[in-house]
């Protein structure tokens, strides 16, 4: 008789192909519907998992690991971000825990660009006064936005979506600075003749930048990485942009820099409480709100899906795994 099997639990069903990926090495269970189960459902269904394929709003903690059983391989969540996976303790249960990097970088970097222009040119400012019927004419002063031309624009962690991010600069007249926790880039990992300045530090970064874009994994030392002293220092007038996780700001703190017009404006995909929203950040007119969005595009959540699959796949048939955060656990 043929051997069972082993058990994939979805917390949520993904796009293909992960399914049919999936079932082929698998049997599939779990919540195979589009929408988030509760952590206490995770705990009851989890049970005898060899596989737990998991998104970015599941926290996978050792509660979800003890009660899943000895027999979980791998972890396999589907995003680049693994701040919800406690990897301490999976690694200390040989769990591997994978992650889809690279698929979604330049879906990530063009929102972001998204969220600038939309920030700079308050094209959502635009968009909601004509539908209100309030375009009566052109004016020589209607809703007048900041010119990116010239301007220095920032970037907080230059890893491959922060210099995806930097790359399209260019292409905008924006010169670029940038901080990376490991030292300046090789020269080799810029394009030839873009002169991209290296930042010694945050606060120099955000004296110097016009537009500040957030490129940090949400980790314990960037939890509140801009706090109110942070965005005090930013340039009377700048943008600040958060694509990566909504922790690293403090958004009370980033209101009151909007009310107080520091900032010209912001454009948020990602929040401290996500999805809830600090009290006064949805009135206010500066700020761009998406929700969450970044690798948000057909073909980039197909490639995730199908990297979700492949890295599960990969630990339970012995071959290389495309993308594990703690090898070590092996
Ligand atoms: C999205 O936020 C991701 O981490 O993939």
């Amino acid at each position: 008789m043929a051997a069972r099997q082993p058990l994939a639990f979805f917390t949520r069903i993904l796009p293909e192909p992960a399914p049919s990926l999936l079932a082929e090495v698998f049997r599939l269970g779990g919540n195979l519907e589009d929408r988030s189960l509760t952590p206490a459902e995770i705990m009851e269904g989890v049970a005898g998992a060899t596989a737990l394929i998991s998104t970015l709003t599941d926290p996978i903690g050792e509660e979800v690991m003890e009660a899943a059983g000895p027999q979980l391989r791998v972890i396999s969540n589907f995003a680049v971000g693994y701040d919800n996976v406690d990897v301490r303790a999976a690694t200390a249960r040989k769990i591997l825990v994978t992650t889809t990097p690279g698929v979604l970088t330049e879906a990530t970097a063009e929102l972001t660009w998204a969220l600038i222009l939309a920030a700079a040119r308050r094209v959502v400012e635009g968009d909601a006064l004509v539908r209100a019927g309030g375009f009566k004419g052109w004016a020589p002063s209607l809703l007048l936005g900041k010119e990116l031309n010239g301007c220095v624009l920032g970037i907080v962690g230059m890893g491959r979506i922060g210099s995806a991010v930097a790359r399209k600069a260019a292409g905008f007249g924006m010169r670029v600075l940038y901080t990376r926790r490991s030292g300046p880039l090789p020269e080799e990992a810029q394009p030839v003749g873009a002169g991209w300045s290296f930042a010694p530090d945050l606060h120099s970064l955000l004296a110097a930048s016009d537009v500040v874009s957030l490129h940090v994994p949400l980790v314990a030392a960037t939890r509140h990485l801009l706090g109110a002293k942070e965005l005090a220092e930013m340039k009377p007038g700048s943008i600040l942009v958060n694509a990566a996780r909504g922790p690293v700001v403090d958004e009370r703190a980033l209101i009151e820099a909007l009310r107080s017009g520091h900032l010209f404006a912001a454009g948020l995909d990602v929040y401290e409480h996500e999805p809830q929203l600090a009290p006064g950040l949805a009135s206010l007119p500066n700020v761009v709100l998406l929700p969450h969005l970044g690798s948000g595009t057909i073909e980039t959540r197909r490639n995730m899906a199908e990297l979700t699959a492949r890295n599960a796949i990969a630990v339970v048939a012995g071959l290389p795994i495309p993308h594990v955060v703690n090898p070590e656990a092996l």
